[in-house]
């Protein structure tokens, strides 16, 4: 699912990230590791699109400050593990009865699409709980699933009206998903979504938990960047 050639990347550039690594006028701001910062203080990499920032950034999710915050959920909505833990065990009760309100009001949550409640103790006005696909095979319509629930939660955070949204690598723990094509898929939905709705967030970032994930990702746009650029 290649981004349109010939599209320009990195129009402008900030100094948001600590670690600039390199800088050109069409592949824009890549900041590079950044061996002496603890995780989740520094960028890692960012590019920007129009006005809207792509940042992959170390760290832990339920610690960010962001409008809103994804959860990597299932269809039931019930907190499980990994970030699904981490986020309900910082925002405490709350998350959890929202999601319960939800799924009694509303029911299950489809497998591609996601759903928005408030955030309780975490540092962001909603958790939008994304339910990505299992990865069986690669042959059960797992990597359009994955595209589609990238789709559908950005047009979540834009019905919240969401400027600044944290997500995690979805699909990629408990449920098995490659980390290589998962990055790549989510990569190439955000840029395309930044491209037809432009201006509608200000920052998109992606937080990794692991230094491994990091790079794959790190990887991963910089191919998205050079496809873009031809
Ligand atoms: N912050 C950021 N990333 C994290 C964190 C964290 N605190 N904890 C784990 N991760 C990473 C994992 O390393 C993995 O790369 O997030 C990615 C997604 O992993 P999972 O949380 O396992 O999500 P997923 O694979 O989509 O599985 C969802 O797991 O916990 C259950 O309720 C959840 O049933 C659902 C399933």
């Amino acid at each position: 699912m290649p981004v349109p050639p010939g599209t320009r990347l990195g129009d402008g550039t900030d100094a948001a990230g600590k670690h600039e690594r390199e800088s050109g006028p069409d592949h824009g701001t890549a900041h590079g590791t950044a061996d002496h910062s603890p995780p989740g203080e520094y960028t890692d990499m960012e590019v920007k699109i129009g006005t809207t920032r792509i940042v992959l950034q170390q760290g832990d999710l339920a610690q960010q400050r962001a409008d809103a915050l994804v959860n990597a959920a299932n269809s039931s909505l019930e907190p499980g593990g990994g970030v699904c833990g981490a986020l309900h065990a910082a925002a405490g009760p709350a998350l959890a009865e929202a999601c319960a309100t939800h799924r009694a009001t509303h029911g299950q949550c489809a497998v591609g699409d996601a759903v928005a409640t408030v955030a309780g103790d975490l540092q962001a006005q909603h958790v939008i709980h994304a339910v990505g696909p299992v990865w069986h095979d690669g042959q059960r319509g797992e990597n359009i699933l994955l595209e589609r629930v990238w789709q559908r939660t950005l047009a979540r955070a834009r019905e919240i009206e969401a400027r600044t949204i944290a997500f995690p690598a979805i699909s990629t723990g408990v449920y098995g998903f490659p980390a290589e094509p998962a990055a790549l898929i989510a990569l190439n939905a955000i840029v395309r979504d930044i491209q037809t709705h432009a201006g509608s967030f200000d920052e998109v970032r992606i937080v990794l938990f692991d230094e491994d994930s990091l790079r794959v990702w790190t990887t991963a746009l910089e191919e998205v960047q050079r496809t873009m650029t031809g």
